[in-house]
């Protein structure tokens, strides 16, 4: 039903995107949506969670000028959990201080629009609802994601709202048999940012140097139609700070863990 309604068309006209919390009343369109947008098989047990706000907060999108009763069915979500950062994987990249052990974490758990809304700028504006979630939480530092490899317009998204990519974690999904990497994004809040180490001071100084030369380098050779160099504090995240992850999510087995995907 989902896919003949909204799926494959473009929204026909100008929509008007309202934001309100999931309910249970959401149960059936949200399960179908995730079925539709995710390579991953969540469980019942999740969609519970999710629309009895069970430790998973979730803000949904719905377009009010839908025509045939649709004006309140689900065109867009994002679910997110509280975690302890001492508990997490990036708790080496939270700021250290006193009151550490409490330090909190919002985790995005899935994130989705339907096709026909796609470029609207709704998945911006849910997660700026999470970002000011996180911010309103005085223990939280930051706001954090996996991504798979390969999901171009997610990659983008995280970027544009200003996530530091961190992390490349290889074989992190499996999917259908087959190993896929996963990009960690973090998004700071409250403070969280870690002081730089060693390795970031590192970095930054060979690529000072880097731009240096080239910038010299250009000038001297008049090489006008090069492009500058540019240097992508995500490129070099991924080369330099990779870490491996055991965490496979096996889709067959249904997921026990629920990562965006
Ligand atoms: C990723 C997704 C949530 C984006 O939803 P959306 O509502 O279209 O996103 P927005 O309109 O807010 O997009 C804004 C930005 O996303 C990026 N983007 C969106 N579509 C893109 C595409 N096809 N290629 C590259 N970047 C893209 C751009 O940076 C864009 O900014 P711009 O328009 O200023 O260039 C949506 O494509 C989706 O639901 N995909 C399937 C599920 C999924 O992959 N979820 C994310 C899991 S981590």
């Amino acid at each position: 039903m989902l896919k003949h309604s909204v799926m494959g068309r473009k929204a026909s006209c100008r929509p008007s995107i309202a934001y309100r919390p999931i309910r249970p009343s959401d149960l059936g369109i949200l399960e179908q949506l995730h079925a539709d947008l995710f390579p991953i098989r969540y469980e019942s047990e999740f969609f519970y969670n999710v629309v009895n706000r069970r430790d998973i907060v979730s803000w949904g999108a719905v377009d009010r000028k839908r025509p045939n009763g649709q004006s309140d069915e689900l065109i867009g979500f994002v679910t997110v959990k509280i975690v302890l950062a001492r508990e997490s994987e990036i708790d080496d990249l939270i700021r250290r201080d006193s009151a550490r052990s409490e330090h909190t974490l919002v985790y995005i758990l899935t994130l989705g629009v339907v096709e026909a809304y796609r470029n609207f700028g709704i998945a911006s504006a849910l997660i700026r609802e999470v970002t000011r979630y996180a911010r309103s939480i005085p223990t939280c530092r930051a706001v954090y994601l996996h991504v798979i490899s390969y999901n171009t317009p997610a990659i983008y998204l995280y970027k544009k709202m200003s996530f530091d990519c961190v992390r490349r974690l290889y074989g992190f999904y499996l999917i259908d048999g087959r190993d896929y990497d996963a990009y960690l994004f973090v998004y700071y809040v409250n403070g969280g940012r870690s002081p730089c180490s060693p390795l970031e001071i590192a970095i930054g100084v060979v690529n000072y140097l880097k731009t240096g030369f080239k910038s010299v380098a250009g000038r001297i050779w008049r090489y006008d139609d090069r492009k500058p160099w540019r240097s992508t504090k995500c490129k070099e995240s991924y080369e330099l700070l990779t870490t491996h992850s055991n965490r496979n999510l096996a889709v067959d087995q249904g997921a026990t863990e629920f990562q965006c995907v």
